[in-house]
């Protein structure tokens, strides 16, 4: 008998987690990682919040059993991800027209999204940036949908292609679904200005697209509430609209899959339909979502103390991270490096589009075990005072041979 699994064909690894896969491979006591989205502490250890950890404490104390979830997830988790997501005083959360569901982190957000929209506009396809998050592309062409892509990086000026993405949107066919990085651009750490939120925002409204946006790095890039600002501005013009968020990032809680799908609608009977829909996406996947990470989430939001702790621990991190890319630019001139660098300290979030081309980024994984993404990526959180001198003089080092 012939194998089931006989027509199946070996795929690469994962373009990003396949990094880390190699890395941890490697024997080399000085490699360094800097290819996955993570924040690393000024030790190199994944970063822990004191804030989070007092909620684990409360948990553990409390050790309740081991209940299901709802299928659309924890109450409590909801609520609070949909004030952090749209403000406290949202119309949409008064009118009723939001609807949260918990997610397995910000992916699973997306792909609870993509489904719901598979349903609803079938024949739709969808827009991402060039370049954008490289799992943007798989997901929603596993979820079904053509997948195009607007302009949005121009190399040659390490900056926005801001009239090429306009001339782009405003050609999209009606009623396709724009996918849109609401801070913190993943991969190029460049974002839109208010001024230029405010033209896409009136290209959607002319062409009836459907907005969907990925909101994996708040309080990365310039505050909680400043990195939500352009979703508020959507919601605010009485847009329908979906959000995909993740506390992997916020809370450091990766491995937890905490996040969540908002969906705002343009009623309350029609968010009350986006629910059912929702849940039988979610039952017939996964069942309802896992519960630890929700609760130390809902356990920060439901004491002020701890929520302005949590908020303070982001606004360090944040700062931490500029400093961080004030260094790299630094330690690279002073390893000799010639190409200009300082657009790095432009970037903003956790990461840098540095320009390294493919074959330097081949060179410097095989002769000093320096991972970072084929596109040139690097994660600046994952640099330490430590590690940058030494990451610095291998660029330098592979820059010139
Ligand atoms: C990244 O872009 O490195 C992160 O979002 C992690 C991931 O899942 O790819």
């Amino acid at each position: 008998m012939t194998s089931p699994f006989s027509p199946l064909t070996e795929l690469p690894p994962d373009p990003i987690l396949g990094i880390t896969e190699a890395y941890k491979a490697d024997p080399r006591s000085d490699k360094v990682n800097l290819g996955v989205g993570i924040y690393l502490d000024e030790s190199g250890k994944l970063a822990r919040f004191q804030s989070i950890q007092k909620a684990e404490e409360i948990l553990f104390a409390r050790s309740e059993p081991k209940a299901y979830l709802p299928i659309d997830g924890m109450p409590e988790f909801n609520k609070a991800v949909q004030q952090l997501v749209l403000g406290a005083d949202s119309s949409a959360i008064r009118d009723g027209r939001a609807v949260t569901v918990q997610a397995l982190g910000g992916t699973g957000g997306l792909r609870i999204g993509a489904d719901l929209l598979k349903l609803a506009a079938p024949t739709a396809e969808v827009w991402i940036s060039d370049p954008s998050w490289e799992n943007h592309l798989a997901l929603f062409t596993k979820a079904g949908f053509k997948v195009n892509s607007y302009p949005y990086y121009d190399a040659s000026r390490r900056g926005l292609n801001i009239d090429a993405m306009l001339a782009s949107m405003r050609s999209i066919a009606p009623g396709s679904i724009l996918l849109l990085h609401a801070c913190c651009h993943n991969p190029t750490g460049l974002d839109l200005t208010p001024a230029q939120w405010a033209q896409v925002k009136a290209i959607v409204i002319e062409r009836g697209l459907i907005p969907f946006f990925d909101f994996a790095y708040q309080g990365f890039g310039l505050g909680v509430e400043e990195d939500a600002a352009a979703i508020r501005e959507f919601v605010a013009a009485g847009l329908p609209c979906l959000i995909s968020n993740s506390f992997s990032k916020s809370g450091s809680l990766y491995g937890e899959r905490v996040g969540g799908l908002t969906v705002v609608s343009e009623s309350k009977e029609e968010a009350r339909r986006v629910l059912s829909q929702v849940k039988r996406l979610v039952r017939t996947n996964y069942s309802n979502p896992p519960s630890w990470g929700a609760k130390l989430i809902a356990t920060v939001f439901s004491d002020a103390g701890l929520k302005s702790q949590w908020v303070g621990e982001l606004n360090a991190i944040r700062m931490r991270i500029q400093e961080l890319r004030a260094l790299f630019v630094k330690n690279l001139q002073l390893a000799g490096v010639d190409r200009d660098f300082s657009f790095v300290e432009q970037q903003i979030g956790m990461f840098s589009y540095t320009g390294i081309a493919a074959t330097e980024v081949a060179k410097l994984r095989a002769d000093f075990g320096i991972y970072m993404l084929d596109t040139g990526r690097i994660c600046v959180a994952a640099l330490n005072k430590t590690n940058v001198g030494p990451v610095c003089q291998a660029i330098a080092k592979t820059l010139k041979a």
